[in-house]
């Protein structure tokens, strides 16, 4: 069969690890896509950088929109992040080209998902988004795919593996905030702004998304309520112990009859619940659905090979030919959100 030939903007944690994983598994992804996947292009500024892949047979392009369009490219992967600039220019072009895109930028969708959702299957191609939300948990899969049975009420939980490591090692190590987020930083786990990991907002962009996923309801970031984990110590995390609770910051989007709630905060959780109990990088995300009852999925949700294994299931399921729209319903049928007063749930 023909080859899918895949183009790769941005080569940081993610995007080396989803070219080297590409790469060293070739022969099964072969298998599950039913063709061969290959990597013809990547972008990225600084081409001198090493970074432990063969790049040999590989085109670089140094503007991700060049790439986006570029000949021998089938579909674009963006991991460049952010909401605006060249990522927002590459997935436009992409899309404008009529290529398919896979993406992890949350910031991206959360602010234009509508729009870029309309555009691709306008195109009659998908923008795949798995890593964009909890890292390597199969969430966008399991509530698009596995959950059509159900009505949804409820989506919460740990939506971001920066500042769950965060109040983790300030909690068992009793180690200072910046030290903690220095750590986070060196292993991979915060935005290139960690401002959007530990003032909530990442966590808002992907609760938005979780939003439209599980209510069909349009992606709207505007209106929910953030607050971030800037001001917790390591003495405000004891104190919850001594009184049998832990801090997580969580996600939380419900659905009621007097409309959706967003809203992302530092929150008590009694100490032996099951999304208290998630530590370091894990996610973890409840789903309550009126046939299945409570789902619980946790697994890692940031890093490079974790990210990546996201990124590689979008791209398979593309070789293979799949067309779901973008957000489950097609994206012109997304309602706009009714939003009910705070503190309602
Ligand atoms: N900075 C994000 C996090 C990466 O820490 O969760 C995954 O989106």
């Amino acid at each position: 069969a023909e080859p899918l030939k895949v183009g790769v903007a941005g080569l940081g944690t993610v995007g080396a690890s989803v070219v080297r994983i590409l790469q060293q598994k070739a022969e099964q992804i072969a298998a599950r896509a039913g063709r061969p996947v290959v990597v013809t292009a990547v972008s990225a500024r600084d081409k001198g950088r090493s970074r432990g892949l063969d790049l040999s047979n590989v085109a670089w392009h140094m503007d991700p929109s060049q790439l986006a369009r570029a000949r021998d490219v089938d579909l674009v992967v963006e991991l460049i992040g952010g909401a605006e600039g060249p990522a927002r220019a590459c997935v436009e072009t992409a899309l404008g080209a009529g290529r398919p895109v896979v993406t992890a930028n949350k910031a991206l969708l959360a602010k234009h998902g509508v729009a870029l959702a309309l555009a691709a299957e306008g195109a009659g191609v998908t923008i795949a988004f798995e890593a964009a939300v909890a890292g390597g948990i199969p969430i966008v899969k399991t509530l698009r795919e596995g959950l059509t049975g159900n009505n949804v009420s409820r989506v919460f939980g740990i939506l971001n593996g920066t500042c769950n490591y965060i109040l983790t090692r300030m909690e068992k190590d009793r180690i200072g905030f910046a030290e903690c987020l220095a750590d986070a930083q060196r292993l991979g786990y915060a935005e290139a702004d960690p401002t959007f990991d530990i003032g909530g907002f990442d966590a808002a962009h992907k609760l938005a998304l979780l939003a439209a996923l599980a209510f069909g309801v349009q992606v709207d970031p505007d209106g929910i309520y953030i607050e971030g984990i800037a001001s917790i110590t390591p003495f405000d995390l004891a104190m919850a112990e001594e009184l049998g609770f832990r801090v997580k910051l969580l996600g939380v989007a419900t659905q009621s009859e007097s409309g959706i709630e967003l809203r992302v905060h530092p929150s008590m959780l009694p100490k032996d619940s099951a999304i208290a109990r998630v530590d370091g990088v894990t996610n973890a995300v409840e789903i309550d659905g009126d046939v299945v009852g409570a789902l619980v999925l946790a697994g890692p949700g940031a890093g490079g090979d974790a990210t990546a294994s996201a990124v590689i299931a979008d791209i398979v399921d593309i070789a293979r030919g799949a067309k779901l729209p973008v957000f489950g319903v097609p994206a012109a049928e997304l309602t706009a959100p009714k939003r009910a007063p705070m503190g309602t749930h």
